[in-house]
């Protein structure tokens, strides 16, 4: 009972906000890296909504072992069938039903009354048990439901079948004692409500969504639905770092547990920035840079004679790192990849043997290969794994006249293709534009960065950069010594993940009516 069971929807909740979608093959490093953190259920996609995220699903559901995985599907029977068909070869399958319940969805989005809003609720359930017997079910909009109704919704949806039933705050719009108030009502008046788990889905909209998450637990939780690095849906959902640290940090005070190896906190929370490009914010609670970093001098005068005075969870807990080994052009592929498992990376076979050629190349160039370097390799090769285009070479010249001349080859399978551009804003500029020109993808820049990923003059510089096409959002990360090819190894990941989403069918929204 003192086990708060962590559900996971960085593939879902997470993967829906902009910029965020991520291709199978990045599905699978981050499903392993949940797999890794060992958290108890992986929400793996929305079967219904495009083929690539039911193949996700299914592959994930194949691939993936010792986890629940679960598939979301609306209240209707086509949806749950197909998040059904996806979960088939999962080990332990679970389908997640949802359905709003608050008096403006039932009005403005559902045109339902409630007495419909129970008996679909009751057949959502009810198809779901066709499928397997682990059902979750949301009433949408929960916290702002009224207190009445989401009882009688909560016990028709346990009495149906419901194993686990969750209350999302949607709209991120509950505060702690609101939403603390919410779950106690349901323990103390629904009448089987020891049938079930109850589980909480806050969204942080006005920045309290661990906040309410923490309030729901002590009320009678014992499911937390969150993501990496709080990622999802506007400002997001409840972050499973911030979540799990506050459950372990107060245990004095919340009782909790939870089955997370804490130490792989801050490698799924680097793999998910390299796979989405979205970079956490340097103050980020638990896996920011400046999480563990002391300026005042007082601090570190505290600090050097006792750490406790101003730390209150250690660092390594989290998964950062204490000692920066060094290694170099002689280490061996054996040493790579024990520093690589010290990190929280699993290096094997293929992947350890492209990561060891990057190593060595980079280590040719640079004197000291520091952890950073390794990590940002490793991330490096996790968000370029399926790119389509790759960077074969570049040459960049100015004219007599001070214009840029940019010359790029990208090869794309067994084609290779080289073209010029003269002109442009400077040089960067005209690098993007002969790629736009090789791509056919012409996008408008929004964002763009470079900083050094260790220290010293030869340091690896990472770019990240973020693209609009077509309304949508896209970002791209590169790594390099040479700053100008990491840009253009951004902008190359950017435009590839452009072509990624081209040709898939308008996605389905989980925000559509049932
Ligand atoms: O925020 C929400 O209500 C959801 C549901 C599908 C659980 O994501
Ligand atoms: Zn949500």
């Amino acid at each position: 009972m003192n086990n708060i069971v962590i559900f996971d929807t960085t593939l879902r909740d997470g993967e829906q906000s902009p910029g965020c979608s991520m291709n199978l093959a990045e599905k699978l490093e981050v499903a392993q890296a949940l797999v890794d953190l060992k958290v108890d259920v992986i929400e793996a996609g929305f079967p219904i909504a495009s083929p690539g995220d039911f193949e996700a699903v299914q592959a994930i559901a194949r691939e993936v072992r010792g986890v629940t995985i679960c598939g979301l599907a609306r209240c209707n029977d086509k949806d749950i069938d197909r998040a059904g068909e996806a979960l088939k070869v999962a080990e332990d399958p679970r389908i997640h039903v949802f359905l709003a319940t608050s008096a403006i969805h039932r009005e403005f989005k559902l045109k339902m009354g409630k007495d419909e809003i129970i008996q679909r609720a009751i057949a959502g359930v009810e198809r779901a048990k066709m499928h397997t017997s682990n059902i979750e079910f949301s009433p949408e909009d929960a916290a702002r439901t009224e207190p009445d109704f989401l009882c009688q919704v909560v016990e028709a949806a346990i009495k149906a079948g419901a194993t686990t039933v969750n209350i999302p705050d949607t709209v991120g719009y509950a505060t702690p004692a609101h939403m603390g108030g919410v779950i106690r009502d349901l323990v103390n008046r629904v009448p089987n409500i020891d049938k079930a788990v109850i589980s909480v889905h806050c969204h942080n909209d006005l920045g309290l969504a661990v906040a309410n998450s923490l309030a729901a637990i002590e009320n009678g939780a014992g499911q937390v639905e969150c993501t990496i690095n709080g990622i999802g849906e506007r400002a997001g959902n409840c972050s499973l770092e911030e979540i799990v640290m506050a459950l372990r940090t107060r245990s004095d005070y919340f009782n909790k547990t939870t089955r997370i190896d804490t130490t792989r906190l801050v490698p799924a929370s680097r793999l998910l920035t390299s796979v989405t490009g979205m970079e956490v914010q340097r103050n980020k609670a638990i896996v920011g840079r400046n999480a563990f970093a002391h300026e005042a001098g007082i601090h570190q005068d505290g600090m050097l004679k006792n750490p406790t005075t101003y730390e209150i969870m250690r660092p390594e807990d989290v998964g950062f790192k204490k000692t920066d080994l060094v290694l170099g052009k002689h280490s061996g592929r054996a040493a790579l990849a024990d520093r690589a498992l010290a990190l929280g990376y699993h290096l094997e076979g293929d992947k350890l043997q492209e990561v060891f050629e990057a190593f060595k190349k980079l280590a040719d160039k640079k004197k000291e290969v520091y952890d950073s370097d390794i990590a940002a390799l490793i991330e490096k090769r996790a968000s370029s794994a399926s790119d389509r285009w790759k960077l074969v070479r570049y040459e960049l010249r100015l004219e007599a006249d001070g214009i840029p001349s940019a010359t790029v080859t990208l090869s794309r399978g067994d084609e290779k293709q080289t073209d010029t551009f003269f002109g442009g804003d400077g040089p960067l500029d005209a690098l993007f534009r002969v790629i736009e020109k090789i791509t056919g993808i012409q996008v408008v820049v929004r964002d763009y960065r470079v900083h050094s990923v260790s220290q010293g003059k030869d340091a690896q510089g990472e770019s990240t950069i973020e693209v609009e096409y077509d309304g949508r959002v896209f970002r791209g990360r590169g790594v390099s010594t040479d700053t100008v090819e990491a840009s253009t190894l951004a902008f190359l990941n950017a435009t590839n993940r452009v072509l990624m989403s081209a040709g898939q069918p308008p996605q389905v929204s989980y925000r559509d009516t049932v």
